[in-house]
């Protein structure tokens, strides 16, 4: 096992009614702004629920934060924040909205130069104001970790930034809010959280037992759950076990101590930035395509992948690894989510705009597979398999 070093200051408030502790979780004398998207919150009824929990607070509200939140609509947001001295931020959404509250806690303190710079140039964020979040949609984890991921129109990228300070105060994750969410978005969210495991998985051996019996043990979860929900969507039982599977899987704990790639992720978001295609839907056709290009790099944790978490244990090395990735895809595909992209009507069009948008990445140093491996030609490999 490598060395590391883990902290998660996020406190969960997990289950039935517990936003009727949101008044005990923020500061008295807090000046809070309460922060949402379109209509969800509104329409399902939890907006209001969220204000008559704070009726004794001074608080404001902002809504119309869009999914894969823009850089130039929270630039808006964090005027408000900045004119209204507001001190503290409560997300109320899925993981664009609690991404979109990240940056603007971020921007509203940043004073090392332009808040774009914190994406662009990837200055390091030391000051953020406080924030937490009723999460409303699982999936993304957001919810209990230090990242998010912004778009930057005038960039036509999707940018991560994370830092020690964005981690949610506290986080209401009541299963019963996911319920009005559409199934489309429930198997996102799956799929999205299935790659998250598999990105700190996925990998190579170091001897990290715990870190991998853990990860065995959420996808397993996902797979012999996931499908149940789309038969049974109000299942408590259900919704409760996903939803944790989510949080638990990219809030540090299996990732520590492993090596990691997050290479469908970086290509996933530069897709979505182009092509405006559903995060959980890129992760569903890219996923798949990297297991088959980089299946020499991952050949040891793939034979793993294969014997504990599908039970493949006939045939030779080659028959098990492409067995297990035909169950992966299979899974996906169970979910309602494709795993190719020619079903949002892409085509091979798409790949030089990709490619491009990944060149930047290099110059900032960043690469991609879990040794640095996957070179943009070998990237080129993966789209043409993913579309
Ligand atoms: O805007 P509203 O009206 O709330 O509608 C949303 C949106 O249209 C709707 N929705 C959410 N909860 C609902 C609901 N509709 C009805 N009932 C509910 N209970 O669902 C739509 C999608 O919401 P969104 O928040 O965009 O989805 P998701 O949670 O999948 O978040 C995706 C974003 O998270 C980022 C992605 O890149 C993307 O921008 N990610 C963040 C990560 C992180 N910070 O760690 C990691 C992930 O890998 C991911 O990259
Ligand atoms: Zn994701």
């Amino acid at each position: 096992m490598e060395n590391f070093e883990f902290q998660n200051p996020t406190k969960i408030l997990f289950g039935k009614n517990q936003l009727e502790k949101l008044n005990q979780e923020i500061p008295k004398n807090a000046k809070v702004l309460i922060i949402y998207g379109s209509s969800s919150a509104e329409k399902s009824g939890l907006l209001d629920n969220v204000k008559k929990q704070l009726s004794e607070f001074d608080y404001d509200e902002y809504g119309g934060i869009e999914p894969n939140p823009t850089y130039e609509k929270l630039m808006e947001v964090v005027l408000f924040v900045k004119k209204n001295q507001i001190n503290f931020l409560l997300a109320v959404g899925g993981g664009s909205v609690i991404d979109g509250v990240k940056f603007i806690a971020a921007a509203s303190c940043f004073e090392e130069g332009i808040p774009s710079d914190i994406l662009i140039k990837q200055i390091p964020v030391t000051k953020a104001l406080p924030l937490g979040t009723v999460l409303t949609l699982s999936g993304t984890g957001t919810e209990m970790n230090g990242e998010a991921v912004i778009s930057v129109k005038s960039e036509g990228s999707k940018i991560p930034f994370r830092s020690p300070v964005i981690y949610p105060k506290f986080s209401i994750l009541d299963p019963t809010y996911t319920y009005s969410a559409p199934l489309n978005q429930i198997s996102n969210g799956i799929v999205d959280t299935f790659t998250h495991i598999m990105e700190q998985y996925l990998t190579y051996p170091v001897d990290a037992y715990v870190q991998d019996r853990f990860a065995e043990s959420l996808l397993v979860t996902l797979i012999e759950e996931g499908p149940k929900v789309l038969h049974t969507p109000t299942d408590y039982t259900l919704r409760a076990n996903l939803m944790w599977a989510s949080t638990m899987a990219i809030n540090g704990i299996i990732g520590s101590g492993v090596p990691q790639d997050w290479s469908t992720h970086i290509i996933g978001h530069a897709i979505t930035a182009s092509h405006n295609i559903d995060h959980g839907k890129t992760m569903g056709a890219i996923l798949p395509a990297i297991m088959e290009v980089q299946k020499e790099e991952k050949r040891e944790k793939l034979l793993q992948y294969a014997k504990r978490v599908w039970k493949i244990e006939k045939g030779s090395e080659e028959e098990m690894i492409a067995l297990s990735i035909f169950k992966t895809k299979e899974f996906f595909e169970i979910m309602g989510v494709s795993t190719k992209l020619s079903s949002y009507g892409l085509d091979h069009t798409i790949i030089p705009t990709v490619i491009q948008s990944l060149e930047p990445l290099t110059d900032l140093g960043i690469t991609l597979g879990e040794r640095g491996s996957l070179t943009l030609d070998k990237v080129t490999q993966v789209l043409e398999l993913s579309l």
